[in-house]
């Protein structure tokens, strides 16, 4: 990436605080709190966090550094995920509702699930994991489950029990599933039968079976497919069901009806659960996340930076299967007890006002999505939030930089001018939030996340290490000062990638137990203005960010290269108006094989049964050679120019200059 070589020129957009009526309902309206958590009081400032969670052992030690930079927070200290989002609510909000399950279908009802309801369903999943399915503390499961209340039950019963869930995102192919059930050995894998988008129900124990055959190649067993099914009784799928390894979960349940599964008092520093996210290379990568400090992360986040109150019904539009569900839709909601809505479907169908229905008939009032999401139904309805009923207090935007515009029709159309926004940036990897806004506390400024949230110390490095200080108007790569609770432990059974990925570039001392030694590098370009907002510009590696979703390129570039003819991809990010960037695929044939229409879309259809359909290229270019420097490099950059319209340069020192121009005229022909 090489916009952050340069210097950066925008407009400076002026602050908009918070309405008074946000701020005077607020949980965090104390202004000591950044004084409180400066870097003086690191680590010992994270007690705050741990003190928001039930111990059934209190922790001795605030942050061991010990085994640096595999950092371990509250160490010596005891608990369960499950019991600090469920049972320990059942005293004061027994009968709150916990998940607002809105089906697709209109006509369907929604299901408003009680904390009371949700303790008993979490109870006997865990009863038939345990003690039907053999599972104990440590052993993995991997999910591919898509937006139905069985998933959050099926992560939490898992939590109760200690097993390490690992959830891949209903829209990833079953050959994507089929190679973290490998990575993760996973011999059990929980899926549904089907389920809706867009009109249409899905038969997804298909992706299953092939999840299971692919992972069977690589070397790993699977024993048993357990199915949910979206109508519990009827089967639809068109997947037989494989006697001895399959077996329904709505069945199984039933046997185990009022049975109680005491929690499973686990170590801090255990494992919740794994999540794949895509990187420098084709082999995703498991980000590993502790019980203790990721719990007490996103539980400190859902109350203070979220404004989550008990009373409040919060809505969160992204799916349980990326990070920002797992963190702000089940685990950090729950232990504050909201009421979290879970959604099936997608947000402009059937037309563009379900979400803005769904608002006011379950009387959200924390609303939480995507530039991507807020494009789509800018484009769709851009009148259509006035017509509705709905108050909310309280708007996130994660996942992608947000556009000033689209921020302010967000803050004046969407939220009527009523609400506080705050702009999340963080990762996979972080937890739960970096930089955002306060938003009782600090002024909003559309475009820039924000400083760093409490706790965070974010720092802008040059590629030589040198800090560029806030205001010089220079890109560089954004890195936090500290470790944080809600931060990754390690790369599941990679722990060399964790440490170059992440520290490679600037930890001077590989040897070094202090903790000032070891900036952690989030990949991401930024500047920092002199208020110290952070401006995040992209990705400095090969991840593409689209629609919110991170995908890896080579990832997408391995698949393109199963089909037999090619010989060479390269995928680059093109700006898109809604999705923000969008895969541009290039590819070159092997000699004697002919460009057409018919191979373009095998290489297509190639990327979507390999990787997922959220991966499908926006075009499938077929080159006559990729450009190339002397030393056989592809040149990325000029392709994205080239997708992009923009400046190719100089490009005299190629080795094959002249297939710049072809492919120029090619394409924007
Ligand atoms: C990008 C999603 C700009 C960034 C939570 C990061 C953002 C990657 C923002 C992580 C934001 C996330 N503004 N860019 N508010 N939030 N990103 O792991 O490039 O799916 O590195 O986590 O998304 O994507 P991931």
């Amino acid at each position: 990436m090489s916009e952050k070589h340069y210097a950066v020129h925008w407009q400076e957009e002026e602050y908009i605080y918070p309405p008074p009526s946000f701020v005077g309902q607020a949980n965090l309206t104390d202004p000591s709190i950044f004084e409180r958590f400066s870097l003086d009081n690191f680590p010992e400032c994270f007690k705050e966090f741990a003190d928001l969670l039930d111990w059934d052992q209190y922790w001795h030690t605030t942050l061991d550094t010990s085994d640096a930079p595999c950092w371990k927070w509250f160490v010596g200290g005891k608990l369960n995920a499950s019991y600090n989002c469920v049972d320990r609510h059942l005293d004061k909000y027994k009968n709150k509702t916990a998940i607002h399950f809105v089906p697709e279908p209109e006509d369907e009802p929604i299901v408003h699930m009680t904390y009371q309801e949700l303790y008993r369903r979490v109870n006997e999943t865990a009863a038939v994991l345990r003690d039907f399915v053999g599972l104990k503390a440590g052993d993995r499961v991997t999910l591919h489950l898509p937006m139905t209340p069985e998933l959050p039950i099926t992560m939490l019963a898992c939590a109760r029990l200690g097993v390490i869930h690992s959830q891949v995102f209903a829209g990833f192919s079953g050959q994507a599933c089929g190679e973290r059930i490998w990575d993760s050995e996973s011999r059990v894998l929980i899926t549904i039968d089907g389920y809706y988008r867009s009109g249409k129900l899905l038969d997804h124990k298909v992706n299953g079976d092939q999840a299971v055959e692919v992972a069977k190649k690589l070397g790993q067993d699977v024993d048993k497919i357990l199915v949910w099914r979206r109508y519990p009784g009827k089967y639809s799928s068109a997947a037989p069901m494989v006697e001895g390894r399959d077996y329904f979960m709505d069945d199984l349940v039933k046997q185990y009806r009022g049975k109680i599964v005491q929690p499973v008092s686990m170590p801090a520093e255990g494992i919740l659960f794994l999540m794949y996210t895509s990187g420098s290379t084709g082999r995703p990568k498991g980000v590993q996340h502790s019980i203790g400090g990721y719990l007490s992360y996103v539980t400190w986040m859902s109350k203070n930076i979220q404004d989550i109150h008990p009373e409040d019904v919060y809505w969160c539009m992204a799916d349980i299967g990326w990070i920002t569900g797992h963190s702000f839709i089940v685990y950090g909601p729950l232990s504050a007890a909201a009421s979290t809505v879970i959604f099936e479907g997608v947000p402009t169908y059937p037309d563009a006002g379900r979400v803005w229905r769904i608002a006011e008939e379950l009387d959200v009032n924390i609303f939480h999505t995507s530039p991507t999401a807020i494009r789509q139904l800018r484009k769709a309805g851009p009148d259509e939030p006035a017509k509705y009923n709905y108050d909310f207090k309280h708007m996130t935007t994660v996942g992608e930089p947000i556009e000033p515009e689209v921020w302010r029709w967000y803050y004046n159309v969407v939220g009527k001018g009523r609400a506080a926004i705050v702009d999340t940036w963080w990762q996979t990897e972080t937890g739960g939030f970096l930089c955002s806004t306060v938003p009782g506390l600090s002024p909003m400024k559309p475009g820039s996340a924000g400083p760093g949230v409490p706790g965070i110390h974010p720092v802008i490095f040059d590629d030589e290490g040198n800090e560029i200080k806030p205001g010089e108007g220079k890109a560089g790569n954004v890195c936090i000062r500290n470790p944080w609770p809600g931060q990754m432990q390690t790369i599941w059974k990679d722990r060399d990638r964790y440490v170059s990925t992440y520290y490679g570039k600037y930890n001077k001392d590989p040897n070094s137990k202090d903790w000032r030694d070891w900036p952690y590098m989030a990949g991401d370009a930024a500047v920092m203005s002199s208020d110290g907002y952070v401006r995040i510009l992209g990705r400095v590696d090969d991840v593409i960010n689209v629609a919110g979703h991170r995908l890896g390129t080579k990832e997408i570039e391995s698949a393109a290269l199963t089909v037999e003819e090619v010989a060479e991809a390269a995928v680059i990010a093109a700006k898109d108006e809604i999705k923000g960037t969008v895969p541009d695929l290039y590819v070159s044939l092997k000699p004697g094989y002919e460009a057409s229409q018919e191979l373009a879309v095998k290489i297509s259809q190639a990327v979507s049964t390999v990787v997922g359909k959220i991966a499908r290229p926006r075009s499938v270019h077929i080159v006559p050679d990729m450009p190339k420097t002397r030393s056989g490099k592809i040149m990325r950059r000029i392709l994205a120019s080239i997708s992009n319209r923009g400046d190719v340069g100089d490009v005299t020192s190629l080795a094959n200059p002249d297939v710049v121009e072809q492919i120029r005229r090619q394409v924007q022909s």
